[in-house]
């Protein structure tokens, strides 16, 4: 599979064994990519059972005996527990952490520390900017905006998300070696745009007050045709960064 993340990291990896590898926060994309290496054993940890049906449904490779989904949670010390990966992949899982266990982000990567035997590899979305530009700019974070004021108000939490800085001075206090990290400039297209608007508008029917569900689907619509118009005047919408680091044990 291609994706230029991935590919980044493949590459600050090169010529090492991918050895065992632990996906800790995983999804069908991060799993997909890490079944495609050449590993000796993974494992892949979710704090979410959809999330864990939706990759046991996604995984029809014949079953390794070491492979396995561990449905979990990283505050809970028991979690794998004496376990050492030689790499260890935390994609988006940083920015999640808040559905699941809120404020224990400072310390998440502490908590992977003893779990890294080679090399850890966080992927993130740099949050996004308070002050925009351009009208891609615009249009993304409204529907950001949106999108989490919808959760906020269906009792959800929304996922929070950290700065390269921020992740490299939490990292460097679990006692690992930073090696690299780089900002990817994100173009964001049509399908990220409906699955944004679509997870809003498939909760506005549960809004605490019905007199709210007819103006919020106005504004989704208005926000739909402003960004897809923005997009394809623009070939798609430039906002925001993605970010990758690399450390390894000191
Ligand atoms: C954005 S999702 C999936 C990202 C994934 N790598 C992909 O391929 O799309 C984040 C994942 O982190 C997990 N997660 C978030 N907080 C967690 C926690 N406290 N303990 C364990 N897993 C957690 C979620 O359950 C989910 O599986």
């Amino acid at each position: 599979m291609s994706d230029a993340l991935f590919d980044h990291i493949a590459s600050l990896h090169a010529g090492r064994p991918y050895g065992a590898v632990l996906d800790a926060g995983t999804g069908r994309h991060s799993l997909r990519w890490v079944r495609s290496l050449p590993t000796t054993r993974w494992t892949a940890v979710t704090a979410d059972p959809d999330m864990r049906r939706a990759v046991e449904d996604d995984v029809t490779d014949p079953p390794r005996p070491d492979d396995r989904i561990v449905l979990g949670d990283w505050t809970d010390a028991t979690l794998l527990a004496g376990e050492v990966y030689d790499v260890v992949l935390a994609d988006y899982l940083l920015g999640a952490v808040d559905g699941f266990a809120p404020y224990f982000q400072h310390r998440l990567f502490e908590r992977l520390a003893p779990h890294v035997g080679g090399r850890l590899y966080v992927v993130g979305l740099e949050p996004l900017p308070d002050t925009c530009v351009t009208e891609a700019e615009r249009v993304v974070t409204d529907i950001a905006r949106l999108r989490d004021a919808v959760l906020l108000l269906c009792r959800e939490r929304p996922y929070r998300e950290f700065p390269l800085p921020w992740v490299r001075h939490h990292v460097e206090r679990a006692g690992l070696r930073v090696v690299s990290e780089q900002r990817f400039a994100n173009r964001l297209g049509h399908g990220w745009i409906d699955r944004q608007l679509d997870m809003s508008a498939r909760r506005l029917a549960r809004l605490p007050d019905a007199g709210l569900t007819a103006p919020m689907a106005q504004w989704v619509a208005t926000l739909r045709a402003r960004a897809h118009a923005a997009c394809d005047a623009h070939g798609g919408l430039r906002c925001g960064y993605d970010h990758v680091l690399a450390a390894e044990r000191a």
